[in-house]
């Protein structure tokens, strides 16, 4: 993904901006090749083709990637610069007013799949930068995107109108004079272009990211869970390990990035430079603990001292029909042992992780287990492959039962990781179909958004008539 800039194009712009711009006006700056190599690198920070690019078609940033919400399917939208079907006729403005206010060229409003309040702190450089990239690097791509068209009320797209007023901060990042540097770039990294409280901070009933000291504390996320990012989970992460994490999404004896995270780390976190990754880790560093009512076992403490079997107990040939009722350790040897080993501790190399001292056996959710299972792991990083075979519907090698998989959770969760987790069939069917909801049901989640916003059309609707009344009546 990490298209690094054609020759080819590079020089077809450069006559482009001869023809356009025959004699800049003294002041005026020309437009840089380095400006828009740094609004690539941006794009890239900011995962922009993760949801403008449809993974079924690889057209970069052509749009039509579904994101499913309960109100119904919110289509990307084609960011090339096609000036039929895409954002060529876009100006710099306009484009700014999409991506940090969530507003179109036709000045229609656009949902918060778009993940503009976090873009909403970008810098007018950034903006402008990003600007140059999408309009003189992206390759145009035709053909139209299917329309979003939701059902009444949200197909009102005004309706985020109120959203926005409640919840939109506007203006860029304002750094604190307080703070070093690298805390500043940190949280602007971690605010604003990574966005990462899109996914690791929890929600209030309007579907708006928590602020304070809830920032950051952990979210479920669909099928996942993103774990909470400050002291209580990470303070016993050291630098390098944090480091390792970002740039590989592995650190034997902590944490392996699956799902979403797995992706942040393949088509994002990967190409950052290295002193913007240490800026992330400043920051996150200095997040004071959350407090919160049940802080996070360390996952350290996990499994390490539980006498487990270094030898398979009893297996059943795979690909043929399991029954239901086979015990946790007979799934464990059957699926799970040749990789991970029958004690769990993974293989010498690490190459297959251990299942003690790791956060989605030992954290404080289930999800990311039973998740684990039932879609596998996939990550590229450097050009290599990070694959683990998916359990759930279509599984090439043995597609468990919600029942199965429950029971071989909470056996992984007893001999391995944190034994106080417990999941039932039921959750894992839950899990199950939250699961082709990729990366933002975070939007979408909970029929509470669609309540939410009709509550807030109620209160503005009746705010504005109760105006007009006051204005008559004086
Ligand atoms: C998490 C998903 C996601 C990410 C990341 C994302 N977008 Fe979007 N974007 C969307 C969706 C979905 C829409 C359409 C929303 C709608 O129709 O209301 C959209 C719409 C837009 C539009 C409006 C285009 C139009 O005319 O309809 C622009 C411009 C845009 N995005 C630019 C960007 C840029 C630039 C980035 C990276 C800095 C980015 N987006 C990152 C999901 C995303
Ligand atoms: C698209 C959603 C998403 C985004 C964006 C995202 N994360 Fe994550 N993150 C997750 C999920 C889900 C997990 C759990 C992955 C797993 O265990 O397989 C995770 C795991 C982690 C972990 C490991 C924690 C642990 O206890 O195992 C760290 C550290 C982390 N993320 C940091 C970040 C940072 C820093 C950013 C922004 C630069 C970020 N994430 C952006 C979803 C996301
Ligand atoms: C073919 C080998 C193989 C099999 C079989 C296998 N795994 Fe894995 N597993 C892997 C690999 C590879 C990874 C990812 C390592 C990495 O991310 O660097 C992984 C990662 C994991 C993780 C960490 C994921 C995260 O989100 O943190 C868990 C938990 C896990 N496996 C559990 C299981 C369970 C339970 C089974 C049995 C149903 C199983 N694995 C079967 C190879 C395997």
């Amino acid at each position: 993904m990490a298209t690094t800039l054609s020759i080819g194009l590079l020089s077809s712009f450069s006559l482009f901006a001869a023809q356009e711009v025959p004699v800049s006006p003294p002041g005026v700056k020309q437009v840089q090749n380095s400006d828009i190599a740094r609004g690539e690198y941006l794009a890239i920070a900011a995962d922009c083709a993760a949801c403008h690019t449809n993974p079924a078609t690889k057209r970069t940033f052509a749009g039509g990637y579904p994101i499913h919400s309960p109100m119904g399917v919110i289509y990307s939208t084609n960011i090339t610069p096609s000036k039929q079907f895409g954002i060529g006729n876009y100006t710099e403005h306009q484009f700014e007013q999409a991506v940090r206010h969530g507003i179109r060229a036709d000045g229609g409003h656009l949902y918060p799949a778009m993940p503009y309040a976090s873009y909403a702190g970008l810098s007018d450089e950034d903006v402008h930068a990003l600007y140059l990239y999408f309009m003189h690097d992206v390759q145009p791509q035709e053909g139209a995107t299917p329309e979003t068209a939701l059902s009444f009320p949200f197909n009102i797209r005004q309706m985020m109108w109120g959203w926005n007023l409640l919840f939109l901060k506007n203006g860029a990042f304002q750094p604190d004079s307080s703070q070093s540097d690298a805390w500043n770039r940190g949280k602007y990294l971690v605010d604003n272009l990574e966005h990462c409280g899109e996914c690791h901070t929890p929600r209030n009933m309007m579907m708006a990211q928590m602020q304070g000291k809830d920032a950051l504390t952990g979210a479920a996320l669909g099928s996942w869970y993103a774990p909470n990012l400050t002291a209580d989970n990470l303070g016993n992460w050291t630098r390098d390990q944090l480091k390792q994490y970002l740039k590989t999404g592995d650190v034997p004896g902590k944490a392996q990035a699956a799902g979403p995270m797995a992706e942040a780390v393949t088509n994002s976190l990967q190409y950052l430079h290295d002193d913007d990754i240490d800026a992330i880790i400043t920051y996150l560093k200095a997040l004071p603990a959350s407090l919160q009512a049940q802080p996070n076992k360390s996952i350290d403490k996990n499994g390490t001292d539980t006498n487990v079997d270094s030898q398979i107990r009893s297996t059943q040939p795979l690909g043929s029909h399991l029954p239901d009722n086979l015990s946790g350790a007979t799934l464990y040897d059957t699926a799970c042992s040749s990789c991970h080993q029958p004690d769990g501790k993974g293989s010498a190399d690490h190459f297959y992780p251990s299942l003690t001292n790791n956060s989605a056996t030992g954290g404080s959710s289930p999800n990311n287990l039973v998740s684990t299972i039932l879609f596998g792991v996939e990550r590229e990083v450097n050009g290599k492959q990070v694959l683990m075979p998916a359990f759930g519907p279509g599984s090439q090698v043995q597609s468990l039962s919600d029942q199965q998989i429950a029971t071989l959770s909470n056996f992984v969760f007893h001999q391995y990781g944190n034994p106080a987790l417990q999941v039932t069939p039921e959750q894992v069917e839950s899990l199950r179909t939250g699961g082709d909801q990729p990366l933002l049901t975070r939007i979408a989640a909970p029929a509470t958004l669609g309540a939410g916003v009709v509550a807030i059309l109620i209160v503005l609707l009746l705010s504005l008539r109760a105006l007009r009344k006051r204005r008559q009546d004086h």
